[in-house]
């Protein structure tokens, strides 16, 4: 059977669901291609002298490094001109960036992380973009901070791409999940798995086990009750795994289930966890509950969190269906208790 490219793949869904018009496909199509020139820097790696740190500091109060700049920048250079965009943010820019005046304004916003896992890159490990595209709200000719605070269900697309041994790109637009392969001689991304769906039960979880102290209580009795195994009260054993990319740990998760888990803990309390609800939390937990996995802050669902600024961080919690519920009632029980 002939491929199937991203192009071909949006103009059919935008025939068999209508909920993609030419700007968004446009938009799609940008933002792909933005993430090819990524994976060539990527690739290139000490050869492309991009290795490294840039030298400055994001809003986040995080050292940037000079892939976290030069994906942000093409990210930016891509999107600027096509018609198609009213603005975009980013984890690594402090405010809204406008579409330049020069250009048309179209009525989208698109957020990103356009280097996930950037604490990776210099050990040759996965790292990614992820991506979420908003609505501009009605008659707002000049996006600012307010208009993106929109939650997550209300995203119209959202994605994330992950440069590894392969390049993938992994797209939503609220109709199921599908998965394009770089082919890199021609350059285009092919349909290489349609409607994904992640296992409702798991028995390997994600979760960056040096901050266990500083968990709360029903988070050490959760993973407490996971290693102990099949003489525990799960009455199975349990595999780990923790890539620290959440691009590949997520994407792990899609395509044989896991549950995945950044808790808020004693030292991300102040903030509110460490994970960006916009451009990490919220475009995650689309795709995972699109491919029929769960996605929640621990206590409640990611898409229904109403975010109070661009660059929230919150728990995150997800995977695996019935994996995910289960970790949320432990947190439920004790906020019904009273318990820490
Ligand atoms: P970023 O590189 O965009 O700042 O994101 C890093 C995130 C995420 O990708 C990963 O799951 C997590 O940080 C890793 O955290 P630890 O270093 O605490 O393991
Ligand atoms: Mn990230
Ligand atoms: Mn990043």
């Amino acid at each position: 059977m002939k491929p199937v490219s991203l192009t071909q793949f949006l103009i059919e869904e935008q025939r068999r669901h209508h909920v993609i018009n030419a700007d968004l496909r446009l938009l799609i199509e940008v933002v792909a291609r933005a993430c090819k020139r990524i994976a060539i820097a990527v690739g290139r790696g000490a050869l492309g002298d991009v290795l490294g740190e840039a030298g400055t500091g994001n809003v986040q109060g995080e050292a940037q490094k000079k892939l976290d700049v030069i994906s942000n920048e093409i990210l930016l250079e891509a999107n600027a001109w096509g018609g198609h965009l009213a603005a975009c943010a980013s984890e690594e820019m402090a405010d809204p960036y406008p579409v330049p005046d020069a250009y048309p304004r179209g009525n989208y916003l698109l957020l990103f992380d356009p280097l996930d896992g950037s604490g990776n890159i210099d050990v040759n490990i996965s790292v990614g973009t992820i991506f979420s595209v908003l609505r501009c709200p009605e008659g707002v000719a000049h996006p600012a901070e307010k208009d993106f605070l929109q939650p997550g269900t209300a995203q119209v697309a959202a994605g994330y791409c992950v440069y590894g041994p392969s390049t993938l790109l992994i797209l939503t637009t609220g109709h199921g999940v599908n998965v394009f392969t770089l082919d890199r001689e021609p350059g285009s991304f092919l349909l290489t798995m349609r409607d994904v769906r992640i296992p409702e039960d798991t028995s390997e979880f994600a979760i960056n086990m040096s901050n266990q102290r500083h968990w709360e209580a029903p988070m050490q009795r959760y993973i407490a009750d996971l290693l102990a195994g099949k003489q525990g009260p799960r009455g199975r054993d349990f595999n780990m795994r923790w890539v620290a990319s959440m691009v590949a740990d997520v994407h792990r998760i899609l395509t044989r289930g896991g549950i995945f888990i950044y808790p808020v803990d004693a030292k991300t309390r102040e903030k509110g966890g460490k994970l960006r609800l916009m451009y990490e939390a919220n475009p995650m937990a689309f795709i995972v509950e699109q491919a029929g996995g769960a996605a929640t802050t621990g206590h409640t669902r990611i898409l229904d969190v109403l975010p109070q600024k661009l660059h929230q961080r919150v728990p995150v919690f997800l995977g695996s269906k019935n994996e995910v519920e289960l970790a949320t009632r432990y947190h439920r029980v004790a906020d019904q208790a009273g318990l820490d």
